[in-house]
């Protein structure tokens, strides 16, 4: 129970109405699943409530049953979900959650939509602490055009009278431009009553939530509005509020991360998942995603142009213009430019996937390196191992993948072709452009390619009058053969 006036009592149940169509989305998934930032709209709200550490949690589900319960189970298994088979209105909505919230007679109820992502744990907190002690409170706030939204009425006292659809509005009332953003902190008790004398006489002969409001201040109880901005009650019924969501999502997270010490340089350019983590002195340079559980600690450098997904990063690397998905890199390890590094890979400190790699289930030791143009799949390179230009991993017979195992300090020669399963030891090297089929000793020199032969005189004999061969006897340094080379 609240002691004082800034703390707030935690929702004895918090109700998520998400059975509706959104049919303005024009898509055959559900609306609460569409994403912002790597996350659903319904997660969004639910990343939100959960703060609030409320006993239960019930989603009311219609429209797309299956896959949002699925969802749920996966993302928040403890969260219930009930099946309002009709949507026969918000009012309704509540009235089959609260059935199986049978036990539930004291304490608050909070109620939201799910389709509202920008609601802020601040907005939610005032909102309980405003319905401390009187029959309940609602978020409102007032926008330049309020069409669409249910009005707030006022008594002469200024007190929340009711609140009143759009469409069975008077003209007068429509001209109100404070709205009912439809979430509500309301007394489990009070609630039930006043839901219990819901009808549908209206224009859409819908059962009303927002009824529940004008029913409880005829009873005399008094019902709280707390102001909040237009930004924060955003409900998403189609792609252009999705786009504008996201948009707003993505400026408040990099506010809270440049003051957590984070650079930018765009930060309009920068997108980052409210799942990822980040450390005070890392710098995000332009065009950069962060998604998933990216991580990345203290010192390290990312961008321009990176996608980094699931990607944990040790302090002061570097990444340029790379996609990499699933993987580690190490402390003071570079990547790229254009460089793509896929899942499984993991560079040690100071290791090197330089420009036009990529890598899929690659290990690299400490100060490994793959500088140029390689592809490295299913391998382990050791520590202070140099890889040659445009080196391939030759992983993939048609069949099955294999894996190549190359030791500590060995140096690969350029433009080779490493045929695994193969296993080159500690300290060998391998001559440019050879194709390695055999394992290599350690400290071996492994040449795997054809001799070269000299055809002398071959272009003066062959190609008579060409430039070429204008320019070959005039060389006076070598070939034709009558000079001795
Ligand atoms: C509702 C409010 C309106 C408010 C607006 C804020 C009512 C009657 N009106 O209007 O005052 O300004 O939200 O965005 O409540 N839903 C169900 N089952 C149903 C009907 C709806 O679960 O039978 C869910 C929808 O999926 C949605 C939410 O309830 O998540 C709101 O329903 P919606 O039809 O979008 O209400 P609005 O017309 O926007
Ligand atoms: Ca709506």
């Amino acid at each position: 129970m609240a002691a004082n006036s800034s703390a707030y009592e935690n929702p004895a149940a918090v109700i998520i109405l998400a059975a509706g169509q959104g049919t303005r989305m024009k898509s055959v998934k559900p609306k609460v699943l569409h994403e912002v930032l790597g996350m659903p709209l319904l997660g969004h709200v639910l990343l939100s409530s959960s703060q609030l550490d409320s006993k239960s949690t019930v989603v009311v589900v219609g429209h797309g049953k299956a896959e949002v319960t699925q969802y749920l189970a996966q993302s928040y298994p403890k969260v219930k979900t009930v099946t309002q088979e009709q949507q026969l209105g918000t009012g309704h909505a509540v009235k089959v959650a609260l059935e199986t919230l049978g036990d539930l007679k004291t304490g608050l109820v909070l109620i939201l939509a799910g389709d509202t992502p920008l609601l802020t744990n601040t907005d939610l907190t005032q909102l309980l602490k405003a319905a401390n002690g009187v029959g309940g409170a609602v978020l409102t706030a007032h926008l330049p055009d309020p069409t669409g939204y249910g009005r707030i009425i006022r008594g002469t006292d200024n007190k929340v009278d009711s609140i009143v659809e759009q469409r069975d509005a008077s003209d007068t009332q429509r001209a109100i431009t404070e709205v009912n953003s439809g979430v509500y902190v309301f007394s489990a008790e009070l609630l039930r009553m006043a839901l219990s004398k819901i009808d549908a006489a209206n224009d859409q002969g819908e059962q009303y939530l927002t009824d529940v409001v004008g029913i409880l201040r005829s009873a005399g109880h008094e019902i709280t509005a707390v102001l909040t901005s237009a930004e924060n009650i955003l409900g998403v019924n189609d792609r252009r509020q999705l786009a504008q969501a996201g948009g707003v999502l993505r400026q408040r997270i990099a506010d809270e991360w440049m003051l957590a010490g984070v650079t930018m340089v765009d930060p309009t350019s920068v997108w980052i998942d409210r799942t990822v983590s980040l450390e005070a002195d890392v710098t995000l340079l332009q065009n950069v995603q962060l998604t998933g559980t990216t991580s990345i600690k203290a010192g390290s450098v990312i961008g321009p142009d990176c996608t980094l997904v699931n990607t944990i990063v040790d302090n002061d690397a570097v990444v340029i213009r790379s996609t990499t998905k699933d993987c580690q890199i190490g402390n003071s390890a570079s990547v790229g430019p254009f460089t793509y590094l896929r899942p499984g890979t993991k560079l040690g400190p100071k290791a090197k996937a330089g420009g036009f790699v990529e890598m899929k289930n690659a290990v690299l030791g400490e100060s490994a390196k793959v500088p140029h143009l390689s592809y490295v799949g299913d391998a382990e390179i050791g520590e202070g191992s140099n890889i040659g230009a445009a080196t391939v991993f030759v992983n993939y017979d048609g069949v099955e993948k294999h894996r190549t195992i190359v030791g500590k300090h060995v140096r690969v020669g350029s433009d080779s072709m490493l045929v695994a399963p193969i296993t080159i030891g500690d300290g060998a090297y391998t001559a440019a452009g050879s194709v390695i089929t055999e394992d290599v000793p350690a400290g071996a020199m492994a040449v795997g390619r054809a001799r070269q032969r000299n055809i002398l005189d071959w272009v003066l004999r062959r190609r008579p009058g060409s430039d070429s061969a204008k320019a070959a006897v005039a060389d006076s340094s070598s070939a034709p053969s009558s000079k001795k080379k």
